[in-house]
């Protein structure tokens, strides 16, 4: 009876992308504390050491990947392992009005963002590296759903991998396999540092029913729910999770 857990990943296999830091990293952590072996990824090996080195239990691995590059994504599926899970957590930001947009910077943010979770997904599925009675979670953003000035690329490109979500789930269902994406609003990581001034953060954290931003574990237990078996009839699903910041 004390060890029962419908949210237990006891025994599980699970892909971070992203582990290196915030989200991701405690994605990883939380998932080893709940019985997972993680393969974790990230592009600086240094930072994803770091990771490594805080999960819980044994069996883990770590793979250093730049998800910008191809034989580095065809290099990451050939070593992972069998899994049970998949987070696509990996991404990357852009602050830029549209009249000051270039390609190669909207092909550096969908790269990671779009480009390289849809290649993963495929390559993983072509090598029957994704169980039966698995479960894909992408992190994109509420961002899909609003927007602000000068995060057009970045809006667009967690808008373009909800929508593939959901083409995951209605053509994985039928291989058991689940498909579905949490939506944080500002969750404080490096990836929010520094990008605007106290007073503009305490007036943004007003527009938040709960009047803070998140920290990664509000979101990682968001992830690790529709890991866990007790999702296992959600499929296509976007989980918000923005302290009530879609409210206003
Ligand atoms: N923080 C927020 O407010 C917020 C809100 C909504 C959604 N999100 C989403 O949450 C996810 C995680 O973000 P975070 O806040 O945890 O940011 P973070 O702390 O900056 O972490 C971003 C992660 O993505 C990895 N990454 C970026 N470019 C990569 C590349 N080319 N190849 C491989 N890995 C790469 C980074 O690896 P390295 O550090 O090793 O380069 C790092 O592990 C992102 O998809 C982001 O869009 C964040």
């Amino acid at each position: 009876m004390t060890n029962y857990n419908p949210f237990s990943l006891d025994g599980k296999t699970i892909l971070v992308t992203g582990a290196s830091s915030g989200i991701g990293r405690t994605t990883a952590i939380e998932c080893s504390r709940l019985g997972a072996h993680l393969v974790i990824t990230g592009r600086h090996a240094e930072n994803l050491t770091q990771t490594y080195n805080l999960l819980d239990g044994k069996g883990h691995v770590q793979i250093v990947a730049d998800l910008s590059c191809p034989a580095d994504i065809e290099r990451l599926v050939a070593l992972s392992p069998v899994i049970d899970g998949f987070v696509n957590n990996a991404g990357q930001g852009d602050f830029r009005l549209i009249d000051y947009l270039k390609q190669d910077i909207i092909n550096d943010v969908y790269q990671v963002n779009v480009f390289a979770p849809m290649k993963l997904v495929k390559q993983l599925l072509r090598k029957n590296k994704i169980l039966s009675g698995g479960s894909i979670v992408f992190t994109s953003s509420i961002s899909a759903l609003l927007s602000a000035p000068a995060l057009s690329v970045y809006t667009s490109s967690k808008a373009a991998i909800t929508a593939y979500m959901r083409s995951c789930a209605v053509e994985l269902g039928p291989r058991k396999i689940r498909a579905n994406a949490v939506l944080p609003g500002t969750v404080e990581t490096p990836f929010t540092s520094n990008t605007i001034s106290e007073d503009d953060v305490a007036k943004d954290k007003e527009l938040y029913a709960l009047k803070r931003y998140g920290k990664p574990e509000d979101v990682a237990y968001g992830i690790i729910y529709m890991l866990s078996d007790a999702a296992a009839w959600i499929t296509g699903t976007s989980l918000v999770i923005d302290g009530g910041r879609l409210l206003k």
